[in-house]
């Protein structure tokens, strides 16, 4: 069994995707170990909770040392054992310490069409707003394994959403969220099956 940690800081919809994915054998020969979160109020505890998921927070809040923040994420990793890290809605950045230490174990699910509208400052809602006020007809999601730039990483998966007359940032981040969640199931299954292949766990 694939053991995989989920890295959130809010509300936890893709969280939720994934374990829904798992509960319905959607996804198969994996499960959950750990939900880390960076931010102590985030609804995604509450999805840990309800579904008997150890989690924890490590955060700037309880660690204000970045060193000693990316120390005690390693450890957490390590001590739940983990094959597979999901950045799902994770609104910090990764220490490259951490990205060497799982190199090619992470993946992150961002709410464009990679490479447009990412990196630097594009996260969450600002991705919707920096959409609408280029006037593109389409946007979309993408699920891809991090490296050490942000947002740079080699792309698993991506799916098209159009913008449509109207759209605010809510309803267009509405409509991409949907697809956040079908394309990370998908893309899951494809990592791993890539990882029961190499046989390296
Ligand atoms: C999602 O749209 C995710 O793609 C985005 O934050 C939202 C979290 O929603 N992530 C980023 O912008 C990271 N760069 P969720 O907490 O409901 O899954």
């Amino acid at each position: 069994m694939l053991r995989i940690t989920v890295l959130v800081s809010g509300g936890g919809t893709n969280l939720q995707a994934v374990i829904d994915g798992i509960e319905s054998g959607f996804i198969q020969d994996a499960e959950i170990g750990l939900v880390i979160s960076s931010n102590p109020k985030a609804y995604s505890l509450e999805r840990a909770k309800k579904h008997n998921i150890k989690y924890m927070v490590i955060g700037k809040t309880n660690y204000p040392d970045a060193e000693a923040r990316t120390n005690a994420l390693i450890n957490a990793l390590d001590e739940a054992k983990t094959d597979l890290i999901i950045l799902a809605g994770y609104m910090s950045i990764l220490d490259s310490k951490m990205i060497e230490a799982y190199r090619g174990r992470i993946i992150n699910i961002h709410p464009s069409l990679i490479p447009q509208f990412c990196g630097q400052g594009f996260y969450g809602k600002h991705v919707h707003e920096a959409v609408l006020a280029s006037g593109v007809s389409e946007t979309g999601a993408t699920v891809h394994y991090v490296d050490e730039g942000i947002d740079t990483g080699p792309i698993i998966l991506q799916e098209k959403v159009p913008v449509l007359e109207g759209d605010t940032a809510d309803t267009l981040a509405a409509r991409v969220l949907k697809t956040e969640h079908k394309i990370l199931r998908e893309a899951l299954k494809i990592v791993i099956a890539s990882i029961n292949k190499k046989g390296d766990r």
